[in-house]
């Protein structure tokens, strides 16, 4: 039996043992992922420990993305990011960042070609690094603005995009084909709208990482018709890349979605 876990804190809420544990039963694997409480200052203990007890792996959540960065061995991408969501034991403690290319999997999954498409990133965190490093990669050409804008020039700094101030965010939003929210704004009800969403059109793609809850955004973009895409399936394909880095196996997509949304309904 093979112990996976997702460390973070707070932790409590992750759908990541929900999902992976669908994934090993359909798979057949004799495996079981839990979710551990686990602070910064713990991070190191907790890593170098789940390796001595024989864990097939990890991931890591908030606030330890970035900090895992000094006990792992990274890979090309998590040092590029600058932040690591899953772990693997294998020759080493190793370090490696599934984030970005869940979301362009998510994209691709709908039917989305970044390859040379207007894409506004709002947001300058984690998952905004990552999601640039990635869709960079593939072609797109990527704008970003953040609230702050110091994280934002640093982000497209280190990444070699353009950043444009925050309050141009309205007209940001209409020069681009693919917009892509990466803030938490949106997590909890109430959230205040980045942008006034009547703006939006039938032709942009609205992707919005947050998973939990329909967020006005979303709403906002399928009252203009353009396809919106909740953070679902990001989550679903950061943890199918997780699962094929620790076993080599192709994960059940389906199975996890499935999985991940039971779960979100209650
Ligand atoms: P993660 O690692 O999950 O991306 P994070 O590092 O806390 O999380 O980043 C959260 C993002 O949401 C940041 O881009 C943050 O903007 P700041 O850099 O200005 O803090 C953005 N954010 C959070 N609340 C916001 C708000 N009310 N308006 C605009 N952006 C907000």
């Amino acid at each position: 039996m093979k112990v996976y876990a997702v460390l973070g804190d707070p932790v409590e809420h992750s759908l990541s043992p929900v999902m992976h544990n669908a994934a090993f039963r359909e798979m057949g694997l004799q495996a079981s992922y839990h979710a551990f409480r686990v602070g910064i200052n713990r991070l190191r203990d907790a890593i170098r420990g789940a390796d001595a007890m024989g864990f097939g792996g990890l991931n890591l959540t908030i606030p330890l993305k970035e900090g895992a960065m000094a006990v792992v061995e990274p890979d090309e991408t998590a040092k590029a990011i600058g932040a690591v969501n899953t772990v693997s034991f294998r020759g080493g403690i190793r370090g490696h960042n599934t984030d970005g290319i869940g979301a362009s999997l998510a994209l691709r999954h709908y039917g989305v070609d970044v390859r040379g498409a207007k894409v506004l990133l709002i947001g300058a965190g984690g998952a905004a690094r990552a999601i640039a490093y990635q869709l960079s990669r593939e072609g797109a050409r990527i704008v970003v603005t953040n609230r702050t804008p110091e994280r934002g020039l640093a982000l497209a700094r280190d990444l070699g995009l353009e950043f444009r101030p925050f309050v141009e965010i309205e007209e940001l939003v209409r020069g681009s084909d693919i917009l892509i929210n990466a803030t938490s704004v949106g997590m909890r009800d109430g959230d205040p709208r980045l942008f006034d969403g009547s703006m939006l059109r039938a032709e942009q793609v609205v992707f919005d990482i947050i998973y939990s809850r329909e967020t006005e955004l979303l709403r906002d973009a399928r009252r203009a018709r353009a396809k919106a895409i909740d953070g679902v399936m990001m989550l679903v394909y950061q943890g199918a890349a997780a699962l094929r880095i620790w076993t080599g196996l192709d994960a059940p997509v389906d199975v996890m979605e499935g999985a991940v949304r039971a779960a979100l309904r209650g």
